[in-house]
């Protein structure tokens, strides 16, 4: 402890930060953003496998449960007109091939043709691997037009909860993992539709995606390890609840949205900066940005980094990925950067 509180107040100093950089190697990520919590009745309601849809006797958390019978899932009781959505969630442990676990925003089931939707999608793994995940961006139906990015991560999160979000406004998108931003989406003209517009739902499931989740498929779900449970708690919904089919007069949720802008979370700080590009370094394994052969010219509001193309194959994979054939469960770099902003929970 007390060399993670030397090394923090050392973080401090940024004429320091490249010690910094060496010494947060064992920080362990703590800080959480300063949001309101709330019980899963007072936002939120099953969505399919009821039964599989298991509260804590408090109402604050809630357990997803796949089995060979049912996969399970909840939903926000309103859709939101941009929005913070955030739970801290803990994966299946053990076996987990053809698992996904999913955490996202979507109007699919009031636009069906034109749905927009923001993901955070975990994709199971066999033993001994490590779980990787992707995030996803759609709007007004581009289900054609795929926007994902896969990645790895620095901790192994069936041990403990650690805190999802994403943040929807008018003219940015953020997903973090705990307090590291780890992509930004900024909105632009030429995205036209693509940007997601219209309120959406918060979602929460897991089910069996045998045919495409873990290695594309290569690896089903394993019932003799069902059933399969991953945990949800300290959940938030900030945003401006909305009715999506009756247009609210223009305006009706600038108070809400301007809250959003300026919340803690809206803000990607010098320090997150660091700490974004240090996770996409380090941990981001596929960009659709780079995969030039299903996108020739990359989409609008990609931004190329030289020296992050040079590592990246014309299948936007990484030409050379250290983690793809590492068996150990070590823990590994928490992000540069993330580390200074916690020096006050130490
Ligand atoms: C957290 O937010 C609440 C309400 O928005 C505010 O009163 C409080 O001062 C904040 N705490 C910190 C540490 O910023
Ligand atoms: C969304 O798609 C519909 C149907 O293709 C189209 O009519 C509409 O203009 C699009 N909206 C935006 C904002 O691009």
């Amino acid at each position: 402890m007390d060399r993670l509180r030397s090394s923090s107040s050392l973080c401090r100093s940024r004429a320091l930060s490249y010690l910094c950089f060496f010494l947060c190697i064992s920080c362990v990520a703590a800080t959480d953003f300063n949001v309101t919590t709330i019980r899963f009745d007072e936002g939120y309601s099953p969505l399919f496998g009821d039964s599989n849809v298991v509260r804590s006797s408090d109402g604050k958390s809630v357990h997803l449960l796949l089995d060979r019978y049912t996969g399970s899932g909840f939903i926000s009781s309103s859709l939101y007109n941009h929005g913070f959505f955030s739970a801290k969630i803990k994966l299946p442990a053990d076996y987990t091939a053809g698992v996904v676990v999913a955490f996202y925003t979507s109007n699919g089931d009031v636009f069906e043709k034109t749905h927009d939707e923001l993901d955070f999608e975990f994709l199971g793994n066999i033993h001994g691997k490590e779980w990787r995940f992707q995030t996803n961006v759609y709007g007004n139906g581009s289900t054609h037009r795929g926007r994902e990015e896969r990645y790895y991560l620095w901790f192994d999160p069936t041990r403990e909860f650690h805190r999802y979000s994403i943040l929807w406004t008018a003219n940015n998108i953020i997903f973090y993992v705990d307090d590291v931003p780890i992509r930004q989406v900024v909105r632009n003209d030429a995205m036209g539709g693509d940007y997601p517009s219209k309120p959406m739902s918060l979602y929460a499931t897991i089910w069996d995606a045998s045919n495409w989740a873990t290695s594309g498929g290569k690896y089903k779900v394993n019932y003799e390890y069902a059933p399969f449970v991953s945990h949800f708690s300290d959940l938030v919904l900030q945003g401006c609840p909305s009715d999506p089919i009756q247009q609210l007069p223009t305006g009706s949720c600038a108070e809400k949205d301007a809250e959003l802008e300026s919340a803690d979370y809206a803000v990607i700080t010098q320090e997150r900066r660091a700490a974004m590009k240090n996770f996409r370094q380090r941990y981001m394994y596929y960009s659709y940005c780079y995969d030039s052969l299903r996108y020739p010219v990359p989409p609008p509001e990609c931004v190329t980094v030289p020296a992050e193309r040079r590592r990246f194959k014309d299948t936007g994979r990484l030409k050379f990925d250290s983690h793809h054939h590492r068996h150990s469960k070590r823990p590994r770099r928490v992000p540069t950067g993330s580390a200074s902003n916690k020096q006050a929970e130490m």
